[in-house]
């Protein structure tokens, strides 16, 4: 897809973002999406029965899909995708095509969107679809990110500081860090949203997952179950090549990138206390306000 000129024609390098982008309908999009995608993805024929595994870019997304991807066999879009892999709603390029794949698909569907609350498809405003929504310690987010935007593609302005500075100012696709999750918990159960966290997932895989098939109503026999969450470890997804369920490029590419470090408080070995200070001041402070704590020590 990189030697085709016309990938990603809408998006241009955006010096506020340090990065190729598309800004349209308010929101920061990432290479090598298009207005008619944007556009598309609010009239996605999203049914009730379709499960959308959803988190801000670098939160365990791929983790939590490729779980559920094994775990049944029934998904609609699994079935039609090379490796099972889990079509992106909203993303479009040769070889992967997210949003094609999921139109095709027949119901229920597993896909995976990195998707603000206010940006679902209308249709999920009637049927609740479910949502299973990841939330990450946002300094382990902020690591992983930059790590994710290092590809020569997306002209992502690489200083530290820099970054940290964009991110904590919510010059990032999809928006702020900490309107995407404060927008997302504005959602809970009765409403068809599960809230998980990757911290506690770490912890305790098997009974966070428990939760989530209990949450899904769809029960699983006991000796698959402990298959895939044996399979799904960190170490074996990156050796094993389970990992190859993962999204775009070789497999090599593809485990290093979504597969990096696998840690809680990474951010620790990054971040200096200047750093820190700002993160606590623009961010986690006000998530505090908010009510919702996470690990940050690990
Ligand atoms: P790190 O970069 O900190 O290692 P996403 O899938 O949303 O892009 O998130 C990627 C992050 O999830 C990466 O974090 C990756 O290592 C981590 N991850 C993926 N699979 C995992 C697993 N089985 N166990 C723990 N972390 C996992």
């Amino acid at each position: 897809q990189d030697n085709d000129a016309t990938v990603g024609m809408d998006c241009a390098f955006d010096a506020e973002y340090g990065l190729k982008i598309l800004r349209h309908d308010g929101l920061a999009w990432g290479w090598p999406t298009s207005r008619a995608l944007v556009e598309k993805v609010k009239t996605f024929p999203l049914d009730a029965s379709d499960v959308m595994v959803t988190a801000f870019p670098k939160s365990g997304t791929n983790w939590v899909q490729i779980m559920l991807a094994n775990l049944y066999d029934d998904w609609g879009t699994c079935a039609i995708t090379p490796h099972r892999r889990v079509p992106q709603l909203e993303y479009e390029a040769p070889g992967m095509e997210g949003y094609a794949e999921s139109l095709r698909a027949k119901s229920p569907r597993l896909m995976k969107c990195h998707l603000p609350a206010d940006r679902m498809p209308s249709a999920w405003q009637n049927n609740r679809a479910k949502v299973i929504y990841m939330t990450r310690n946002p300094k382990d987010v902020c690591v992983s990110f930059r790590y994710q935007l290092q590809v020569p593609n997306l002209e992502f302005d690489d200083d530290w500081d820099f970054w940290v500075e964009r991110f904590t100012n919510g010059k990032t696709i999809y928006g702020a860090w900490l309107d995407h999750v404060l927008g997302w918990k504005r959602y809970g159960e009765k409403d068809g949203v599960l809230h998980i966290t990757y911290e506690e997932t770490r912890k305790d895989q098997i009974g966070i997952m428990r939760r989530v098939i209990e949450f899904l109503g769809r029960p699983v026999d006991e000796a698959r179950f402990q298959e895939v969450m044996n399979k799904s470890s960190f170490e074996n997804m990156k050796e094993s090549g389970y990992g190859d369920q993962i999204n775009i490029g070789g497999p090599e590419s593809n485990r290093s990138r979504f597969l990096r470090k696998g840690k809680v408080a990474d951010w620790k070995n990054w971040f200096t206390v200047a750093q820190n200070e700002l993160f606590d001041e623009r961010i986690t402070r006000k998530l505090e306000a908010a009510g919702i704590h996470l690990d940050y020590e690990g």
